[in-house]
């Protein structure tokens, strides 16, 4: 089915220095995106999303865009603080609209 891979593991930088986390997605559809962030002793939130191709999602400093063409959803940031010490993960969403007999399905 559909996928997202990221290839960093461990990042580590400097105060002020610039981040690229890559996120490459599979998909036969047009899901949206999600970038995640799980801050240490937390549970994961919602940083950003970008629903259709092109568009940019932000938050925080963050952003990220739904680049079609090349299957990716990079996040980055121009400036980090330690207080981005973090988790992030990379999702896309359910892309099956459909229900089976007797079971609801909501988005
Ligand atoms: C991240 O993506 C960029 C552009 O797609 C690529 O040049 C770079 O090698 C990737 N980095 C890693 C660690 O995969």
């Amino acid at each position: 089915g559909d996928s997202v891979t990221q290839t960093e593991g461990l990042v580590t930088l400097s105060e002020g220095a610039s981040l690229t986390v890559n996120c490459s997605y599979e998909t036969t559809q047009y899901p949206a995106l999600f970038w995640y962030v799980q801050y240490p002793g937390e549970g994961p939130q919602l940083l950003l999303r970008a629903s259709k191709a092109n568009e940019k999602g932000s938050s925080r400093g963050f952003e990220a865009t739904y680049e079609k063409e090349t299957t990716s959803f990079h996040l980055q940031k121009a400036s980090v603080q330690e207080s981005d010490s973090a988790v992030y993960y990379c999702a896309l969403s359910d892309t099956v609209a459909e229900t089976t007999a007797g079971a609801e399905h909501k988005l």
